[in-house]
């Protein structure tokens, strides 16, 4: 429910209310997130601005949900733009309409002539908002700051959450106080990156099953920033949006523009709660419509297995062991096009090599079919090798500045996907590739950050960050629209591009080239805070691992591949036959328990970290799963002892033949007997 009184907006959720006036000046002046109130005590919240003295704003600092360029206040602008002779900012409210569940208030700059509307959109069943800022340009006009949002907070002593990583080690959950100052976290690569996530969570005192949390994302894949700015009041203000770092977009007058989004969601119910609701709003709300009540099939990927040696032959013997074993879609990664051999050659050119596949793709894809399989593809759509045909084409179709040499990484450089040509290119040959083959999958990677971000070919390269983002958005779109039977992966190199705004567009995303069971364990753990299990890919691989050398028992790795939807990504014809069986059996144990992971509620149960082994449950309110990884055994210790969340406390429920009640479970818990190294247990509980 969204109410106004005067120049108050009141946003009441299903356990939240947030509330906010529009001052004088046209700024959003926080007054108050938090539980729900009720709508007749809403008149009798204190005014949250503090008068103090001549350095602030004369009607009070304040933290703000809108704020422009040129005040007495010097916390990131939520919008910074100039004309030709303009750079300040005189806004004031013009309109504000409540629409169902959506509030737009409309400002009006009258320095620059700027329409701004800002949208929040309620969604009560998840107490998340989404909000987004709309600026029409009544003359010319360059921004140079528009945010999704901003969020004022008045709790004093908060804490931050976030994401760190780097390639093999993304989503390291960061927690620390937020001190006085200015913490940025952001991406100026180019991609949403490793080394930071659009996501964040501040509380004063959450624990996972209790207490509140304030959380957001950003839904956008390009250069993106969240600041969190503290005051000496204990006022934080947080703003996010595209990262304004070397960004400019001119809007000549009449044009509009309009933010990515952002989410803001609040809890009462700790970070698992925070989670549970995030992951609900991504399945329910975020990612494509067309997938949301359908399971996510098993998958076979042949990277780790052929690397680059693709061939039409070698992949129908994976397709054979693969369909045995019970996997549903079948997934050629790289090296099927062009020259590529090697990672020095053939992005750009994606013709079907004739040599690895000399009757074209469709014998495989036909094979995959005939054994009850999907067919997907890898694509690496916006890069380029030097040593390709589409390069010595097109030199120009690269980012790059007259002068000065273009660095190469991984031996390739990034498309130019700013000028309307290349988009225009890239859009026309997927879209050919999925007309002329039945392919059910392609999984999109971008091995890649930007470099000399320039181009003669452009007015303003400043524009290009976002004009990438979007085209890559544009041709994903264009290619679901035209091909709606095509699932889509994001993958970066793993998990480089995972955020809000390429998962209303994919169905799945690659979370880490990492396929070591055990470091996957704590990259899902961390991936788990922000989104939910059904996009999260995990593969079981050999042993021992391509990247640390180390060997887990096969069983442990399906347990933790488990926790999320399930692919296969070793070489299954050096499997043994034993392998070869337990594997078919997990897999078929997977298909069980798969409606609970990938569409239930997940409860984070135990981590190596806090209790020296992982636990994860899944529940749909009826069934329930529990999949634990043991770690090492040492110094003789042989109890695992798992507390569920989430039962129903007065139900009997049957685990493994004994018959206990809901309450028991939670309170006493499982008591596992760990043998050796790195055990793994998939538990299955039913109500008796
Ligand atoms: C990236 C991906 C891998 C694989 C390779 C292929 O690293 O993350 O899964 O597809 O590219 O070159």
């Amino acid at each position: 429910m969204i109410v106004r009184h005067d120049n108050r907006f009141v946003l009441i959720g299903t356990n939240l209310t947030y509330v906010f006036d529009v001052d004088a000046r046209g700024r959003l002046v926080h007054q108050y997130l938090g539980g729900r109130l009720h709508e007749s005590d809403i008149k009798e919240l204190p005014d949250a601005r503090v008068l103090h003295s001549s350095f602030e704003t004369p009607e009070g600092v304040a933290a703000y949900e809108f704020t422009s360029f040129g005040d007495l206040v010097y916390t990131e602008p939520t919008l910074k733009s100039h004309t030709e002779t303009e750079r300040l900012h005189a806004f004031a409210l013009r309109d504000a309409r409540i629409d169902d569940e959506t509030l737009e208030i409309d400002l009006f700059d009258s320095i620059q002539s700027l329409h701004v509307t800002l949208q929040f959109t309620l969604y009560p069943a998840y107490d998340i908002i989404a909000r987004r800022m709309s600026i029409k340009a009544g003359e010319t006009v360059t921004l140079d700051s528009a945010q999704s949002f901003s969020l004022g907070l008045i709790e004093r002593d908060m804490r931050l959450r976030h994401f760190s990583g780097a390639w093999t080690s993304e989503f390291q959950l960061q927690e620390g106080p937020l001190l006085p100052g200015k913490k940025t976290i952001e991406s100026r690569r180019g991609l949403t990156s490793h080394q930071s996530n659009p996501w964040f969570a501040l509380d004063s005192d959450a624990t996972e099953t209790q207490g509140e949390v304030v959380y957001g994302f950003l839904g956008h894949s390009g250069n993106w920033a969240i600041h969190f700015e503290k005051d000496q009041f204990g006022f934080t203000q947080v703003t996010g949006g595209i990262n304004p770092f070397d960004f400019a977009k001119t809007l000549q007058a009449g044009e509009s523009f309009t933010t990515p989004p952002g989410y803001i969601g609040y809890t009462q119910r700790g970070f698992g709660g925070m989670s549970q609701n995030a992951h609900d709003f991504e399945r329910d709300v975020i990612m494509p419509e067309a997938t949301r009540d359908v399971l996510r099939p098993v998958l076979y990927n042949s990277w780790e297995a052929t690397y680059f040696d693709v061939s039409e032959d070698g992949q129908k013997r994976l397709v054979d062991e693969a369909a045995a074993i019970g996997c549903e879609l079948f997934v050629v990664d790289d090296g099927w096009f062009g020259e590529r051999h090697s990672d020095a050659a053939g992005l750009g050119d994606w013709h079907v090599n004739e040599t690895k596949f000399p009757n074209g793709l469709d014998p495989l894809v036909r094979y995959v079919e005939e054994k009850g399989l999907q067919f997907g593809l890898w694509v690496e759509p916006e890069m380029v090798n030097p040593d390709s045909d589409l390069y010595r084409a097109h030199p120009e179709w690269i980012y790059y500045t007259d002068g000065r040499p273009s660095t190469t990484s991984r031996n390739q450089f990034v498309l130019n996907l700013a000028l309307p040509e290349v988009e225009a290119h890239v859009t026309k040959w997927l879209d050919e590739l999925l007309g002329r083959h039945d392919i059910r999958y392609i999984k999109w990677d971008m091995n890649r950050a930007f470099s000399e971000p320039d181009s003669p070919h452009l007015c303003d390269a400043k524009e290009l960050w976002l004009r990438h983002a979007e085209a890559v958005y544009r041709i994903l779109d264009t290619l679901r629209e035209r091909h709606p039977n095509v699932a889509f992966e994001s993958c970066a190199g793993g998990g480089g591009r995972i955020d809000l705004g390429v998962l209303s567009r994919v169905e799945q995303v690659w979370t880490s080239d990492n396929t070591d069971a055990l470091d996957r364990l704590t990259i899902q753990e961390g991936f788990s805070y922000a989104y939910n299990a059904k996009m999260m890919s995990c593969w079981v691989t050999d042993a021992p691992n391509w990247l640390n050398n180390r060997s887990l028992p096969l069983g442990y790795r399906f347990v933790s591949a488990m926790q999320g939807t399930l692919g296969i990504g070793g070489n299954l014809l050096e499997w043994t036959k034993e392998e070869l069986a337990e594997a078919k059996e997990w897999i078929a144990t997977y298909k069980t328990i798969r409606p609970l992971v990938q569409h239930g509620t997940s409860h984070r149960l135990a981590s190596l970290k806090r209790d020296g082994f992982h636990a994860v449950g899944y529940t749909d309110g009826e069934d329930y799963v529990v999949l634990v990884n043991a770690d090492r055994r040492q110094y003789g210790k042989n109890r695992l002892r798992v507390k569920l969340r989430g039962l129903d406390p007065e139900r009997t429920y049957e685990l493994e033949g004994r018959r206990v009640s809901g309450r028991y479970l939670m309170e006493q818990g499982i008591n596992l007997t760990q043998q050796t190294d790195y055990d793994a247990y998939c538990l299955v509980i039913h109500p008796a």
